[in-house]
Formats: structure tokens, C-alpha cells, sequence
């Protein structure tokens, strides 16, 4: 069994409190994209093993891959089954695009299928939300959706919005929880005026590119820059190309342009792999329309 693990962008990121357990409190837009990770399963007799083509990345107990697995095969009580998965990487890691999350998520829904368990998709959500705060993103059947609580707690909006995007991932990578603890060291200015989530909504619904670009926010964008200060010249140049649009995607440290057209996009996306180091990502994405539930 194949599985697509797509990514994802924030056009909207507000922290809205502190809690107790040390997670932040967030409203936030989720856009699903289609630059996407790919996952295989196999059935094996015993165990679970994960091997990635990244070898860069990890297939040990710190990949969440095999943490969903794990969490799944304890929670469903089928220790006699195992599952031989290999994971094709696309999505850049620790840029704020999900990737992570997203496999996670990809991993629950194929053993469900894998090990016949039959398990529903709210059930499936409350496990990925042990696993990653966006990991219930990833199972919900469309691409866009208004995430509270840690970011699990998930309103689906229900628009037809389809948009295009350059997005550019510095060599630099950042972590979530740093991010997030450096940003709460100043303090987040929690009664400060912010435009509004309702404007990017409402510009989704409409269609109008100028609105949303007014209405982009990420509350994380001045501690991500204090950390890797390239993501604000990147910015400049791809809100400089674009004429308008342009954010950090979630904790950094891929930052994304509204563009108008394919042909657009890709005008900008050439301009900007000539300038940028060859070790730097450039890549034209889409919402991702494509239902991930097999
Ligand atoms: O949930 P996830 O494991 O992806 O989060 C990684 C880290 O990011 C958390 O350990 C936490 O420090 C931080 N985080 C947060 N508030 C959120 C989401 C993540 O503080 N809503």
C-alpha cells in the first residue's frame, strides 16, 4: 500500500495563551499543499521497521513514523501484527511545514487499513493528536481548516479556494519548541491588535488575493528571525517578486508568496533558484485538493 503525506502552510498563526502544560494556545489557518511525502507498507510477521531515503533523517524511535506505529499497535492491541514501512522524503524537515505531522498522520490511516482494524476517523485523530499537535490536520478530507487548542482542535472551513505559492526553504532549519520557549521568554503581547482571522477567511471565500495578503500573520515570525535572521531578507525579496503576500509557514523556516498564476509562480520560482544557494529549496505548490483518506 502507497500513501501520500502532503504538507502544509499557516496563513494565519496567532499564540493566544500559555497553558499549563507548557503548549501554546493557538488560532490558526491550515492550507493543505501537495509538495508531499510519500509512505509504503508492508505486512510483516513481527515488529515494526521504518527505512527512509533520506539518510539524513532518523528511522529511529524519534521518528514519528514509528511513534504513530507503536502508538497504534498498543492502543489497538494487535502486538502480533508488524509492518515494514519505507518513507520517500520530499518535504523539508523543521522548516514548519508539517512534515513530521503529516507522516504520522499517514502512518495511522495505513496500518488502520494494513492491520484491518477499522478504526474511524475521529478515533485516528485523537491518536495523532498524541503524536503531534499537527497531526490531526492531516486526516481531515479537506484542505482547509481553522486549528485551536494546540492546533488539534479543528473547524474545517468549507471553501472551494484554490491558490498557488512559492515557497523557499533556507538551509537553516529551526525547532518547533525553541521557537515557540524563545518566544516566550519576551513574552507574546497577547492584547495587541492583530488583523483579524476572519479577514483571511473571508478572503478565501472571495477569492481576493489583496485581501489575504492583508490578512497573512504568524506571531512566531520575530523570535524565528531573531534565531535565523536570512528569513526576513527572504521575505523581502519574495514580497518584492510577489507585490504583496508573503509569511513563515508555522515555526519556520520556509517562507511562502501568494502568487496570481501558474505562469506567475513559476516566473518567480526561476528568479529565485538562480539567486538563492543550491542548497536552498525553491518550489512552486498548490492547495492540495486530493483527498488523503484511502
Ligand atoms: O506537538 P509537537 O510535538 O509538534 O510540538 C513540538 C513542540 O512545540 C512542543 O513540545 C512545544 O514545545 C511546542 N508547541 C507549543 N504549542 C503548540 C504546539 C507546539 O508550545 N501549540
Amino acid at each position: 500500500m502507497r500513501l501520500r503525506a502532503p504538507a502544509k502552510l499557516n496563513l494565519y498563526l496567532r499564540v493566544v495563551g500559555k497553558r499549563p502544560d507548557g503548549y501554546h494556545e493557538l488560532e490558526t489557518l491550515f492550507e493543505r499543499i501537495d509538495l508531499a511525502d510519500e509512505l509504503t507498507f508492508e505486512p510483516e510477521p513481527h515488529g515494526l521497521r521504518l527505512t527512509c531515503d533520506d539518510p539524513a533523517l532518523p528511522c529511529d524511535e524519534t521518528n514519528l513514523v514509528l511513534q504513530a506505529a507503536r502508538l497504534l499497535q498498543r492502543q489497538s492491541g494487535v502486538q502480533q501484527q508488524g509492518a515494514c514501512i519505507h518513507l520517500t522524503k520530499r518535504i523539508p524537515v523543521a522548516a514548519g511545514l508539517g512534515g513530521g505531522s503529516s507522516d504520522a498522520a499517514a502512518t495511522l490511516l495505513g496500518l488502520n487499513a494494513l492491520w484491518q482494524l477499522g478504526w474511524d476517523r475521529a478515533r485516528l485523530m485523537e491518536l495523532a493528536a498524541q503524536v503531534g499537535s499537527d497531526a490531526p490536520f492531516f486526516l481531515l478530507e479537506g484542505p482547509w481548516a481553522i486549528g485551536r487548542g494546540r492546533g488539534e482542535v479543528l473547524e474545517p472551513v468549507p471553501t472551494a479556494a484554490s491558490l498557488l505559492h512559492v515557497v523557499v526553504v533556507p538551509e537553516e532549519r529551526l525547532s518547533t519548541r525553541e521557537v515557540f520557549e524563545g518566544s516566550g521568554v519576551k513574552g507574546f503581547d497577547l492584547t495587541a491588535s492583530r488583523p483579524s482571522r476572519s479577514i483571511v477567511e473571508h478572503a478565501l471565500r472571495n477569492g481576493s488575493l489583496g485581501e489575504l495578503a492583508s490578512g497573512l500573520w504568524n506571531d512566531l515570525e520575530p523570535e524565528a528571525i531573531r534565531r535565523c535572521p536570512v528569513i526576513a531578507r527572504i521575505q523581502a525579496r519574495v514580497g518584492a517578486l510577489t507585490r504583496g503576500g508573503v509569511l513563515m509557514s508555522g515555526s519556520g523556516s520556509a517562507v511562502f508568496g501568494l502568487c496570481r498564476d501558474e505562469v506567475h509562480a513559476q516566473a518567480i520560482a526561476t528568479t529565485l533558484r538562480t539567486e538563492c544557494p543550491s542548497t536552498w529549496r525553491v518550489e512552486v505548490v498548490r492547495t492540495d485538493s486530493v483527498s488523503t483518506i484511502p
